[in-house]
Order: structure tokens, then C-alpha cells, then sequence
């Protein structure tokens, strides 16, 4: 083998091309990086040949071996090769489970105002998973930036939109990332660079204006019991197939920005209104599948909500404790 690499080496200052088409026969070696060859240095007898141009490596050719994974302790194996995120394999798998369970420590008296804030740890979950380091997020409907504050602390890049000044005031101050206040479906006029991943959540129609035993404690305290009563926040169309049509518009649109093969992450329910269940995560699910492909839902098990007597000894009444999380991929 080292006579035969001499020998390449040697042949190379007059036929590069030759080469590279010569390597492609080496079994057990891997072309990474294919560039103009200028010189082989053979670097280790057993592991890399590389290609070098005044120091700067053009190519590099890899035996296949073990090399390929770092092995991280407790966390396991990292592959050098992984194209989506920064995790082991073994973190890697354990994502790919279907529900989950979240314990969240109360919210800090900052964000309470929001009546639909999301745990920073369910965020961290998606955004570990569908990223990596130094890539770009986008949450077009940022509430109290949970997206923005996320991205800063696992060094990502954020990008957030939203419509109430309150919110966003708030949002703003909990990191230094990139914050819009606006209409979200008004996005080409915010300077928005390409996007690694999406992750969002649309108001769930109108649910928060009905009164509920949570709403009426939120009352209370002076709390925000639903975002605003602007005409542009999506929780103020009244008619559920109207309302439907514009969230789907608007995520289809979303397309345009999202990376291709890059991942859009929708986090929604049904909702239960005057005794019927509106699919609003199915129907998000069906249409958005046209534009996107649908990929799983993962569902987030609210374990720690009380059961509440609904319907009691008259007619079916759900304790909803579930949420879905739809994951979409811009082609496959
Ligand atoms: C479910 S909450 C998002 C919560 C957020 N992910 C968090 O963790 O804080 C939905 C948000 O969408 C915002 N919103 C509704 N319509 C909007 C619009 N047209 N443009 C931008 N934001 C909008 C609402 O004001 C609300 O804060």
C-alpha cells in the first residue's frame, strides 16, 4: 500500500485528475472534499491522506474507521458526520420518541403577563435537535421571545416577530437577538436572512377568550387573559375556517425563507369549543402536508395538570392535558 501511495504521489504533480479518479478505487478510503490537487501529503500511514495548496487543506482522504465518532462520556458518540445537529446518537434517539413529558419550573414573574408562554425546555428540546451551533431561528409569533432567549443561551442566531408591543417589550429585554414588532404575515418587509428552523405557535383560535377555571385566576391577578383585541392577532378571526385558511397561507408562505430540507416546527392543539372539537392541529397537519412534508407529531403529555369534573353523570367532556408538536420538512 505505501508503494502504491508513493507511487500516486509521484504521478500527481503530472496527472492530478488521474488520481482522484484512482483514489475512488482504494477500498476503505473516502473522498470528504473534492478540490484542485496540488500536492498529496500522506499524513498518517493508517488514517488521512490530504491534499494541501500553501497550507490550506483542499482535500482530505479518510480511511473508514472509528475515527468518524467522538466519543463524549456519558453523553456517547458523537458523528463527525452528523449534517442536522450537535447530539450523540444516543441523544439523537431519544428525541425520536413520540410523547414526552415536561416538569417546567414556575414561570419568573417577568413573562407571567403572557398567557400562553411556552417552557424554555421544550424549546431547548427542538431547537438542540434541529440545529446546530451558529444556525438561524425563526419564531414568527415570539410572544415573550422564549425562541430568542433559548437561541442565545445554546449559541444559535434568533429571529422573532410579534404583533403586541407588550410582548415584544418584554421579549426584547431578555436577549440581545434580533426582535421585530409587527404583523408576522408582513414578513418580506423585516430583514430576515435565510432560516435554518422554524419553531412556532399560532394563538389556538380563540380559545383563551372563553372562560376557563385557569382564565378567571389569570383574571384575578391582573393577568392578560387573551393577547389583544387587534384585528390582526390571528385569535381575533371569528369564523374557525377563516382563521384556518390565513394560518395556513401564512406558513406556506414561510417556505420561501426556510433553507431547503431545513425543518418547521408547529407546536398546536384541537380546540374544544361549545361541545365540539375543532381539529385545528389535524387540519394544520392536512393542508400544511401539501407545501411541507409532514414528518411525525411529537405529543407533550401534561402530566401535572388537575383532573376537573367536566360533564360529570351527563355527557363526554375532555380533560385535554396533551399538546401537539407537528414537525414538517421543507422536501424531503
Ligand atoms: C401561542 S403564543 C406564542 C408563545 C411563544 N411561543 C412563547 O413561548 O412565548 C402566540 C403569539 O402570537 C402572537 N400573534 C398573533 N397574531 C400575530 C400576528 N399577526 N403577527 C405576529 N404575532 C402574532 C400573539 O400575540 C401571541 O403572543
Amino acid at each position: 500500500m505505501t508503494g502504491l501511495i508513493i507511487y500516486f504521489e509521484r504521478l500527481l504533480k503530472k496527472f492530478y485528475f488521474f488520481l482522484i479518479l484512482k483514489i475512488n478505487f482504494f477500498e476503505g478510503f473516502k473522498i470528504l472534499n473534492l478540490n484542485i490537487l496540488i500536492k498529496l501529503i500522506r499524513e498518517d500511514m493508517k488514517e488521512t491522506y490530504m491534499v494541501i495548496k500553501e497550507d490550506k487543506i483542499l482535500l482530505k482522504i479518510r480511511k473508514n474507521s472509528d475515527k468518524k465518532y467522538i466519543d463524549l462520556g456519558e453523553r456517547g458518540r458523537f458523528c463527525v458526520h452528523n449534517k442536522l445537529n450537535d447530539l450523540t446518537g444516543k441523544e439523537w434517539i431519544k428525541f425520536t420518541k413520540s410523547w414526552f413529558i415536561l416538569r417546567p419550573k414556575q414561570r419568573d414573574e417577568e413573562v407571567i403577563l403572557h398567557p400562553a408562554k411556552f417552557p424554555e425546555v421544550l424549546i431547548k428540546k427542538f431547537i438542540l435537535f434541529f440545529t446546530k451551533k451558529g444556525d438561524r431561528v425563526l419564531d414568527p409569533m415570539a410572544g415573550t421571545g422564549t425562541v430568542n432567549y433559548v437561541c442565545e443561551k445554546f449559541g444559535r442566531i434568533g429571529y422573532s416577530i410579534e404583533l403586541e408591543k407588550k410582548y415584544y417589550e418584554i421579549g426584547k429585554k431578555r436577549s440581545n437577538q434580533h426582535f421585530f414588532l409587527g404583523d408576522c404575515r408582513n414578513i418580506k418587509n423585516f430583514d430576515i436572512p435565510p432560516i435554518d428552523y422554524i419553531i412556532t405557535s399560532p394563538p389556538y383560535w380563540d380559545s383563551l377568550k372563553r372562560s376557563s377555571i385557569r382564565q378567571k385566576e389569570r383574571k384575578k391577578k391582573g393577568l392578560d387573559t387573551e393577547y389583544s383585541s387587534k384585528d390582526k392577532n390571528f385569535e381575533n378571526i371569528e369564523i374557525y375556517d377563516d382563521f384556518l385558511k390565513e394560518l395556513v397561507i401564512f406558513y406556506k408562505n414561510l417556505k420561501s425563507l426556510l433553507k431547503k430540507k431545513g425543518y418547521l416546527t408547529i407546536i398546536v392543539n384541537n380546540i374544544y369549543k361549545n361541545s365540539r372539537l375543532y381539529p385545528l392541529a389535524f387540519d394544520l397537519a392536512s393542508k400544511l402536508g401539501k407545501y411541507y412534508i409532514l414528518k411525525d407529531e411529537q405529543i407533550w403529555c401534561q402530566d401535572d395538570k388537575p383532573l376537573i369534573p367536566l360533564g360529570v353523570n351527563s355527557a363526554y367532556v375532555g380533560n385535554r392535558h396533551h399538546i401537539y408538536c407537528l414537525i414538517f420538512r421543507n422536501g424531503i
